[in-house]
């Protein structure tokens, strides 16, 4: 007889929460191998059954007892609460199997059985957070470094993801919660809904609405789930909700799509239509420079500037893309700019101004230097990915060299002389901008 190894996931822990298909497996099975926690969970199933108990910190002995098992042509269920794949051991398990040889062709076949993971459990019981994009982080650094885990829930706080936090604490680890409040708390508002969810669809169910600024205060264990709301999800009745969108498209719930918008067609701010809608924007609000667009919209510098090359319609604003296979060309045109503003940005807010001529320039390899007696300014030319030139109507007139992320490298300005632009200079900087933009039909 060949063995089999069913990979279970039964759910957040209470039977009717438990698949069709999971109890099945396990009735099938003729050993069940679990944590010690999850046998007593289902230990009603396991009546006449093999049964293995292993410790939490013998995940991988679960994997190869396993497999031992199914060698010797048994049926075997290694469970898992949740979903099984999910934080869980469908991983470990295929990572033993294949490090052991044994391929999906092989005599002894695998089949996981999905369960409902401990976030959508969670969630069904406080509302409906999960509405909209999330994703979820283990707080646990047992087996992955802290700042990848803080690199992702800063990445995820800013992109304004619902979060579900698993393995949020411990008896030993309780500081990893307070540290991601803190990371959090820099891109969301103090009163942004928390829901802490412990023991779902268990015997010590417990639930607590919070706010962001008071999460790593409150009772949180190994069998927690936190979800944090992102910036649209709200507190109603006791129930936490996360919109869907329909506000953007439509007057009420029911009622009709609202003007400029159509039903089943993506909104005028989709993919197609926001770049339309950020010139809108710059049309409606003169005086808004486009960084301040870019902050507005949430999107990198590069992004106006595209927006705003696509259209003639920007208010004050225009652009244009330099050809890729000329934007060396293109710096080297802004030597006939006459006297030069070269803006540097840092990322903390510093702005930098140098005035300068076309001959302080000098390209060394990878490097292009700006170099006169009263500075010193290497830029890595190799990050330099693309390059627009833009015009404010009579404010200014110059050009942006772009990164690859769309941030801006640095940008050369014509400058003013005695309160107005130079003719030649003006005129120069509209031939560069004919010559060597991608002009559109
Ligand atoms: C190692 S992970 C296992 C996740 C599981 N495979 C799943 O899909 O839900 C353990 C974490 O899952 C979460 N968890 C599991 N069961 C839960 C429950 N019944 N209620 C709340 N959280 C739960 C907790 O965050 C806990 O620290």
């Amino acid at each position: 007889m060949n063995g089999k190894i069913f990979l279970v996931g039964f759910g957040p822990g209470s039977e009717e929460h438990m698949s069709y298909r999971a109890k099945a497996a396990i009735a099938e099975a003729d050993v069940v191998i679990g944590y010690s926690t999850y046998i007593k969970l289902v230990k009603d199933l396991l009546v006449d059954k093999e049964v293995v108990k292993k410790g939490m910190t013998e995940e991988i002995d679960r994997c190869i007892e396993a497999y031992d098992q199914a060698k010797l042509g048994k049926k075997v269920a290694l469970i898992s609460s949740g979903d099984i794949g999910v934080y869980g051991m469908a991983g470990p398990t295929y990572e033993v199997l294949l490090k052991a040889g044994w391929t999906p062709e092989s005599d002894i076949k695998v089949e996981i059985v999905p369960g409902s993971t401990a976030l959508s459990a969670c969630a069904s019981l406080v509302g409906a957070p999960l509405t909209h994009d999330f994703c979820s982080i283990s707080l646990s650094d047992l087996l992955t470094p802290w700042p990848t885990i803080a690199r992702r829930i800063d990445a995820v706080g800013k992109a304004d993801f619902v979060i579900a936090l698993y393995n949020p604490k411990s008896g030993r680890r309780t500081q990893q919660i307070v540290e991601a409040q803190a990371i959090l708390l820099k891109h969301r508002k103090p009163e942004t809904p928390v829901a802490i969810v412990k023991s779902a669809y268990r015997r010590r169910q417990a639930i607590q609405m919070v706010r962001l600024d008071e999460m790593a205060d409150c009772d949180i264990g190994m069998l927690t789930t936190v979800l944090i709301g992102n910036s649209s999800t709200y507190i109603e009745q006791g129930l936490m909700i996360t919109p869907r969108g329909y506000a953007n498209k439509y007057e009420s719930l029911t009622g009709e799509a609202k003007e400029g918008e159509q039903a089943g067609r993506s909104l005028s701010m989709g993919l197609e239509g926001w770049k339309f809608c950020l010139r809108q924007y710059l049309a409606a609000n003169p005086g808004t420079t486009l960084e301040q667009a870019a902050e507005y919209f949430g999107v990198a510098l590069g992004e106006v500037l595209s927006a705003v090359s696509l259209g003639d319609d920007a208010g004050e604003h225009k652009a244009i893309a330099v050809a890729q296979d000329k934007i060396v060309a293109a710096l080297d045109s802004t030597k006939s700019w006459g006297r030069l503003r070269g803006i540097v940005r840092a990322e903390a807010g510093a702005v930098t101004e140098l005035f300068l001529q076309g001959d302080d320039f000098n390209m060394k390899g990878d490097w292009l230097s700006l170099v006169n007696e009263a500075f010193h300014l290497h830029v890595n030319w190799s990050n330099v990915t693309d390059a627009y030139f833009s015009s404010r109507e009579n404010t200014s007139y110059g050009i942006h060299f772009i990164d690859h992320l769309g941030r801006l490298v640095f940008r050369l300005l014509l400058t003013k002389q005695e309160g107005s632009f130079s003719v030649e200079a003006l005129e120069s900087f509209q031939q560069n901008w004919t010559k060597l933009g991608v002009q559109h039909d």
